[in-house]
């Protein structure tokens, strides 16, 4: 399986240190490995996903193996359905999509990797060699139409009919969302009234609903940890200064986790 020109939609072809397509439109493969696949016409804005920052923050909250329950459901999960081709959408630096290419071990080469930020994927590629990564949009997937046994997509957006498009009939999708109290404690520093998350149910017309698996347990982070979990997640953007520095001082922060795994299957 090849990727697809994000400008005419046709195979690319892989040479020694490229991508080409038919009519000549060219993607180079950068040094670490992933290439990248967003036009400067698909972007919306110079550094689109996220930065540095959040992406580093990211890596060492991963590292420090806090979220493992997670990734090891969705490994679970994935060993059941055994795709052929998988595809992790917003990968970020690859914490998750190296687990399940741990996990398929089988699977070698055929395991891919995307997301809209350049600095997370240029981690990413340089990190785990077994994924083939790319920066593109979840907007417009670089992939064929039925072309992916599984898609995995945990946190991060992607348009339904792109999903639908791209998984073939009898493949799945699986998705990890917030549970209603995910990082209630996390959330309490920054929002005067804490709201728990919305359990609206998306909708990806194409797919059934096969599974639904709630998954919480209790973190107990160092102060450091604890302000990179804040700095990885949307509610950095409100904090104030002094809440970030409160929670580096404290020795042992309690928080809660809760997600909510489903699988949705594609129907045809
Ligand atoms: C909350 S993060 C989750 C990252 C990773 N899945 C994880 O859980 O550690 C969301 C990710 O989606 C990416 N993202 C945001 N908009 C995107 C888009 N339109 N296409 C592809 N990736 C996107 C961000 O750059 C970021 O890496
Ligand atoms: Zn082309």
């Amino acid at each position: 399986m090849s990727y697809l020109c994000p400008l005419c939609h046709s195979p690319l072809a892989a040479q020694e240190k490229s991508f080409v397509c038919p009519q000549g439109h060219q993607f180079d493969k950068a040094k670490e490995g992933y290439v990248n696949l967003l036009p400067v016409q698909h972007k919306h804005s110079r550094d689109p996903g996220d930065s540095t920052e959040m992406m580093q923050a990211r890596r060492a909250f991963l590292d420090a193996g806090h979220y493992q329950p997670l990734r090891d459901a969705i490994c679970q999960v994935l060993t059941c359905f055994a795709p052929e081709k998988l595809l992790d959408i917003g990968c970020g630096e690859g914490y998750y999509t190296a687990g399940f290419a741990g996990a398929l071990t089988g699977l070698t080469g055929d395991i891919w990797g995307l997301d809209v930020s350049k600095v997370a994927i240029r981690y990413a590629a340089k990190r785990y060699s077994q994924v083939q990564f790319c920066v593109a949009s979840s907007h417009r997937l670089p992939f064929g139409d039925s072309s992916l046994g599984a898609v995995v997509r945990i946190f991060a957006p992607c348009k339904a009919e792109e999903l639908a498009r791209v998984v073939k009939p009898g493949g799945v999708v699986i998705t990890a969302t917030p549970g209603p109290r995910h990082l209630m404690q996390l959330k309490a520093l920054i929002y005067q009234e804490v709201l728990l998350h919305s359990q609206e149910v998306e909708s990806l017309p194409g797919f059934v609903e096969e599974q639904t698996q709630h998954i919480s347990w209790p973190m107990t982070l160092k102060g450091e940890e604890a302000a990179a979990l804040l700095q990885m997640t949307p509610f950095a953007w409100r904090a104030r200064p002094e809440v970030r520095e409160a929670l580096k001082a404290e020795a042992a922060f309690a928080c809660e986790t809760d997600f909510v795994v489903r699988v949705w299957r594609r129907e045809g």
